[in-house]
């Protein structure tokens, strides 16, 4: 089967998108986890969104008859061409009956092959635990495990924390430092990406001093100065977001954070992985990782 490797065009977006779907739908309808992508509507969000925007490389794997087979995209908001800042990979899907074949290994060459062109030697993402093939497949072409991570479902705050004010630009700037500070790396750009959509979030401020922030959704991300206050961030954005961006992402050597999480009433959905390339940094004080940007 002759594959090549095309840069994600608007007109792809329907197929990919319906690949996308039913590539994860089909797993995890097979190991009975919950799905990621609940219609076919929010995977043409999601590919629609990654395939436009400036700062997202888009690859789609087509086959010798034009058939798109899959795609998988990189994300590099804060990577200025110093080698700072962490990309980001994913979502990678691949057409249930094109799997196996090579197809996935093509689309990550893709990707790492944009990092290296860009000068971006550290790339993170998150691994689905039930997937032994992407397990294998990035282990092989070099990403080290570096975390347990659990799925999680908040519970929304039963009143609102007079600590908390909802992110706007002019929070930037102490978001930077506090991203910086934890993640010894900027995610600045990425936290106006999500200004931009619009995605809930809200930072903590006691005694004049920003303590924390933290955005909701797979897509978002989130730093405090304890296990407490990063809690009450998760909770009390969740009470203002709408359910179906409620979920967030935990590393499970975060155990404070995890039991902080558990006494609000927050449960777990499921397991994934942290994986990264190049030099590793393990955040400090309190975090919780986004699904790939
Ligand atoms: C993950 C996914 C993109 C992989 O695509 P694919 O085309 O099936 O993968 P490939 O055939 O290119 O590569 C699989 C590699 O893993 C290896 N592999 C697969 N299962 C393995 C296992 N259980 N143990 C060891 N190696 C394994 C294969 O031998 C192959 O290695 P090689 O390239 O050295 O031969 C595809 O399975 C998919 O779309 N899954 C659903 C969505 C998903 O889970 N996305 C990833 C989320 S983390």
């Amino acid at each position: 089967m002759k594959v090549t490797i095309d840069r994600v065009r608007p007109e792809h977006v329907p197929s990919l998108a319906r690949i996308c779907f039913e590539a994860f739908g089909t797993l995890q309808e097979r190991h009975h986890v919950q799905r990621d992508f609940d219609s076919i509507e929010t995977a043409q969000m999601v590919i629609g969104m990654f395939a436009g925007r400036p700062d997202f490389a888009g690859f789609a794997a087509i086959d010798h008859d034009g058939t798109l087979l899959g795609s998988n995209f990189l994300g590099f908001s804060d990577c200025n061409g110093d080698d700072e800042g962490v990309a980001g990979v994913g979502p990678i899907t691949v057409a249930p009956s094109a799997q196996g074949r090579g197809v996935g290994k093509l689309l990550m060459q893709a990707v790492m092959n944009e990092a290296a062109r860009r000068g971006i030697s550290k790339v993170r993402l998150i691994q689905e635990a039930i997937n032994t093939t992407s397990l294998s497949l990035y282990t092989k072409l070099g990403f080290d495990w570096r975390d347990g991570i659990s799925l999680i479902q908040p519970n929304p705050a039963p009143t609102d924390d007079p600590r908390m004010s909802p992110v706007t630009p002019a929070d930037l700037p102490d978001i930077d430092t506090i991203s910086r500070r934890h993640y010894h790396a900027p995610r600045v750009k990425e936290v106006e990406g999500f200004l931009k959509m619009g995605l809930p979030g809200f930072m903590l401020r006691s005694n004049g001093k920003a303590r924390g922030y933290f955005f909701t959704s797979f897509l978002g991300h989130g730093f405090a100065d304890t296990p407490e206050n990063l809690a009450a961030l998760v909770c009390h954005t969740a009470r203002h977001a709408p359910p179906h961006f409620h979920k967030t992402l935990l590393p499970l050597s975060e155990n404070e954070l995890h039991r902080a999480l558990l006494a609000r009433g927050c449960t777990s959905v499921k397991l994934l992985n942290y994986m990264s390339t190049g030099e590793y940094r393990q955040p400090q004080g309190a975090w919780m990782p986004c699904i790939g940007m």
